[in-house]
């Protein structure tokens, strides 16, 4: 029944039908069914994979019966066109002995222009309709089906489209030397498939060999071949040749290409972007990336990539930093000036370890990476700041989490860690709570085993885990497993308490612990004077801030039972030199107090930050709030900037304006 799934609008409907049933279903989230128990038992060997049902919802692909085991992505990025021309070479092994005659991959808006299984040339395939939010299933037949471990190689001749959301072009005008043309790709969490036909779930984990085609450097998610040997100009350029040897899913695919050059930050690291930006993006980054490298080393085990490279992107860029293996890429709002960002960059390279080293096996296990990321990083944190440098970071932290709970709803479903995804796009679900409720449960786990005990755990986990996906029923037995065997009765008591259950499942805020408030108290006790409006501020008041702390005083501020008065805010912004500040963490959090405030002086430098940053964390509450307060102006700076956002940054926040 799997294999027709949505091939026909009928079944699409009936997909629908079924994601509203089981949505509704309160039991279905509250205990694993069977087949997640037997899981929860088993390795994660092809042979035993191919017995169960695919777990992640976000994939059109059969990848029960079929396995990616490398990927040759032959690329020419074509300016002109904005598009991307070229072959996709899959090499599948076969998972089951019941000879399955079918391949199905996730497209989503590709031109797809022939399709040769083994080299034959008279393969039969096609493009299936669409089921939102997944595109459209290409079908691949394969006549005689072929034994279990056989490997087929499918080469599928493709273009991107117009309608591609995984890359972002950009023309002369909206680069930062306005000399040469841009693009870059953000595949994570289901865009890979608008690249190049795959099995599109972090489940899959792929080799890759990039090919591609540019007039322009390209940067990549593999180890670059040495130029010298490979590097040849042909018709549109270059050819730049990349090798991933560690295994990733389709999610980790990147590359970008424009105006770059790059400078070293590190042992094993340099930071690449345009030129005119260079220096600065060095100064900002080269002081911490070897202390980062050593000390997630030291916590977990030695980095496995070679290198740890840094984009730094252009503005319109969604997100702060995103994990692509070898090259992270980041906003450049990191480039700040002021070395306050970089907890961005001890965050991405944790995701060397949490989520491209160890995946989590679908989107409803996305706190496996993220929280696991989280903690890594304020680990790092207190490593090199000093302990309560981890209760700093993770006091901000839930600030975010209140934010978002109350957004959807103390009982919302993207409130639980588990996060049940049947029909969902996992874009829609996006939130500061896998990040922190995941965070929580690590932390809660560190607490409850004991920090020289946990730390054992750290590096056996990964170790576990390296090169695989997992669930989160695969991580309690992992760390169940782990501490019964450990030789410590009190441990095993405690272990026996956990409540995996509402650890999992329970929507809302999880049990908060007693943070170490160090670097807070004084940003806090600032925050009470300015609930007496007869305080006289100065600038001396945050003489002794870093960003950070400013930015944890600004938030209590936000907090405030009634807003300030336009004045006051006016003031608090003027005297603290936030509103000319470079920082766009601190600006943004300003803005928040006076668009509540209602303070109009502050209406343009609003819109110029809408119209000149695309990423999501600080666009999007501002629209938010915008839209509360002078609508016809939220949507208009919306309308006359649609265009310099990425297309999901776009769709997220024509929902939030309620325009879709
Ligand atoms: N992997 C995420 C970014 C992401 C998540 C992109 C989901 C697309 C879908 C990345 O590691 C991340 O978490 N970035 C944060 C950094 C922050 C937590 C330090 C961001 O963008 O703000
Ligand atoms: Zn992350």
């Amino acid at each position: 029944m799997r294999d027709k799934r949505g091939f026909t609008p009928a079944g699409a409907f009936l997909l629908k039908s079924i994601h509203i049933a089981i949505r509704s279903s309160p039991s279905f989230s509250q205990s694993p069914s069977p087949s997640q128990l037997r899981r929860s038992f088993s390795a994660s060997a092809s042979s035993l994979r191919a017995s169960m049902a695919p777990r992640d919802p976000n994939t059109l692909a059969n990848y029960g019966e079929w396995l990616t085991k490398h990927t040759t992505a032959n690329f020419k990025i074509n300016f002109e066109e904005q598009r991307l021309e070229g072959s996709v070479v899959l090499e599948l092994e076969s998972l089951t002995d019941r000879l399955s005659r079918e391949i199905v991959l996730d497209t989503n808006h590709l031109s797809v222009q022939s399709v040769k299984l083994d080299d034959s040339s008279d393969s039969k395939w096609a493009l299936k309709y669409r089921i939102e939010p997944y595109g459209a299933p290409l079908s691949i037949s394969v006549p005689e089906g072929v034994a279990q471990g056989r490997v087929v190689k499918l080469d599928i001749a493709v273009e991107t489209t117009k309608d591609c959301a995984g890359l972002q072009w950009m023309t002369l005008a909206q680069t930062g030397n306005k000399k040469h043309p841009y693009v870059y790709s953000q595949c994570q969490a289901i865009l890979a498939r608008s690249i190049f036909p795959c099995q599109d779930t972090p489940d899959v984990k792929s080799t890759f060999t990039f090919n591609i085609t540019s007039p322009l450097p390209v940067v990549a998610s593999g180890v670059p071949v040495p130029s010298d040997s490979t590097s040849k100009d042909g018709e549109g350029g270059k050819l730049f040749r990349f090798e991933q040897k560690v295994p990733i899913p389709s999610y980790l695919f990147a590359l970008a290409s424009g105006d770059l050059e790059t400078a070293r930050i590190g042992k094993r690291s340099v930071v690449a972007t345009g030129p005119e930006a260079l220096q600065a993006a060095k100064w900002e980054l080269e002081d911490d990336m070897d202390k980062f490298l050593a000390v997630a080393e030291k916590l977990v085990f030695d980095y496995q990539w070679g290198e740890y490279n840094v984009l730094v992107l252009p503005p319109s860029f969604a997100y702060g930093g995103m994990e692509n293996p070898i090259f992270t890429f980041a906003t450049p709002t990191i480039i700040s000036g002021d070395r306050q960002n970089v907890d961005v960059i001890a965050h991405e390279l944790s995701h060397s370890w949490s989520g491209n080293l160890v995946s989590c096996a679908s989107w409803e296990h996305f706190w496996l990476n993220e929280g696991w990321t989280t903690y890594l990083e304020r680990r790092i944190g207190a490593a090199i700041h000093g302990e309560p440098q981890f209760d700093f970071s993770a006091i901000i932290g839930w600030k975010a989490l209140e934010d978002f709970v109350s957004l959807f709803g103390a009982d919302n479903e993207f409130t639980k860690l588990i996060i049940n995804h049947k029909g969902v796009d996992p874009e829609d679900a996006f939130s500061s709570v896998p990040y922190e409720k995941g965070f929580h449960f690590i932390y809660y786990l560190d607490r409850l085993v004991g920090r020289e005990n946990f730390d054992k755990f750290i590096p056996h986990y990964f170790k576990t885990w390296a090169r695989k996906s997992l669930d989160s029923f695969e991580f309690k037995k992992t760390f169940l497993d782990f501490f019964e065997n450990y030789g410590n009765a009190e441990i095993k008591e405690k272990i026996a308490q956990i409540p995996w259950e509402d650890r999992f499942y329970k929507p809302g805020l999880p049990p908060k612990p007693e943070f170490n408030t160090a670097y807070v108290d004084s940003c806090l006790a600032l925050a009470e004077k300015w609930k007496h409006e007869d305080y006289k501020p100065s600038a001396s008041d945050i003489e002794s801030f870093n960003a950070n702390q400013t930015l944890v005083f600004l938030q209590a501020v936000q907090n405030f039972a009634s807003p300030l008065s336009a004045e006051r805010s006016h003031l608090l912004g003027t005297t603290y030199s936030i509103s000319s500040s470079k920082n766009v963490e601190l600006k943004s959090a300003y803005y928040l107090i006076a668009l509540r405030a209602g303070d109009k002086k502050e209406l343009s430098g609003i819109v110029d930050l809408l119209a000149s940053v695309g990423r999501m964390k600080f666009v999007r509450p501002l629209y938010r709030k915008l839209n509360e307060i002078d609508r016809d102006l939220a949507v208009r700076t919306f309308q006359e900037n649609r265009d310099f956002y990425p297309s999901t940054t776009k769709g997220q926040i024509a929902k939030d304006l309620g325009l879709k």
